[in-house]
């Protein structure tokens, strides 16, 4: 029996048809349109097509968009002094700044320097802390998606025995934050692994629900886990080029290997990337509806 494909696809266009509606209401009820600036320092392609992605996606939704695409060399202050602007700037209730930012900028200064208010990536510490103490807050987009796949496909989380393979500030301590919470989607029995974890097999073989944001393609293989085992790949990695140029991308987890034994499993691309584009559209739109006291 083959796994269950958790389709991010499908749920993101549900969620996003959700918020189109939600945004015409906005507009012809309260006269409010969502703003959205994304930033972006350099020009690594990776983060040109998420960007690009995250612009498209706001216009399509009926979401004002600004864009800044500064040069690999911009100047912390430079890029501060931006930041401040857009803190200033009543069109726009939501500020990404894309990440990596290049090294001779100290990324949590740019971080903290946004508004919390605006803070729609849900990075800023006063976001982080909020999450953690289970407050009301803009909860970062990857493992805010991760809980609507969870909750949309209808998988049990309470109780059970999940497993986060990393533990980045994006995705590994938050979603292991979250799954952790006394609400839906939560109530999980958590371990986090890494890479100082001493037996990894030992852990992703106990796991019912197996989430995994390492970065190394086909890292998680199908001896590795356990039949019915719920698995959610949040690895974008660019193995290659096809002929005409188009970047060929691989999860974190073998796929072909590892859905033979998944009772569901999340598929690279069409995964959790959609997933986190729409969370970020979601949050964008309760930063406009909070700024107009709604
Ligand atoms: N780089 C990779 N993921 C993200 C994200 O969710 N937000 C931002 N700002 N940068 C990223």
């Amino acid at each position: 029996m083959g796994a269950k494909i958790i389709s991010g696809t499908e749920t993101a266009k549900s969620i996003r048809e959700e918020l189109k509606t939600e945004v015409a209401e906005l507009k012809e009820k309260h006269n409010v349109v969502p703003g959205l600036v994304t930033i972006l320092v350099g020009a690594d392609p990776a983060s040109q097509v998420y960007v690009g992605a995250k612009e498209k996606t706001s216009k399509v939704l009926g979401i004002y968009s600004e864009r800044y695409d500064l040069p690999e060399d911009t100047s912390e202050e430079d890029l501060l002094a931006l930041v401040e602007k857009c803190n200033k700037n009543e069109k726009l209730h939501g500020i990404l700044v894309q990440l990596p930012l290049p090294k001779h900028i100290n990324e949590a200064k740019v971080l903290y320097a946004i508004d919390p208010d605006k803070d729609v990536d849900g990075f800023h510490p006063v976001n982080v802390g909020k999450m953690v103490l289970g407050e009301q807050c803009f909860l970062p987009c990857t493992p805010h998606g991760i809980l609507e796949l969870l909750e949309r496909s209808g998988v049990e989380t309470s109780g059970a025995e999940t497993v986060v393979l990393g533990r980045s500030n994006i995705v590994g301590k938050p979603i292991a934050n979250l799954m952790i919470q006394k609400r839906a989607s939560g109530n999980a029995t958590v371990t986090v692994c890494h890479t100082r974890t001493a037996d990894m097999k030992f852990h992703t073989k106990r796991a019912d629900i197996l989430i995994v944001a390492v970065g190394v393609p086909k890292f998680v293989t199908g001896d590795m886990v356990k039949e019915g085992v719920v698995v959610i790949d949040v690895g974008v990695n660019r193995i290659g080029k096809t002929d005409t140029g188009k970047a060929i991308l691989a999860g974190d987890v073998d796929f072909d290997s590892v859905k033979d034994k998944a009772s569901a499993i999340t598929p690279v691309p069409g995964g959790v990337g959609p997933m986190t584009i729409t969370m970020l559209m979601k949050n964008t739109v309760q930063a406009a509806k909070q700024a107009a006291g709604l």
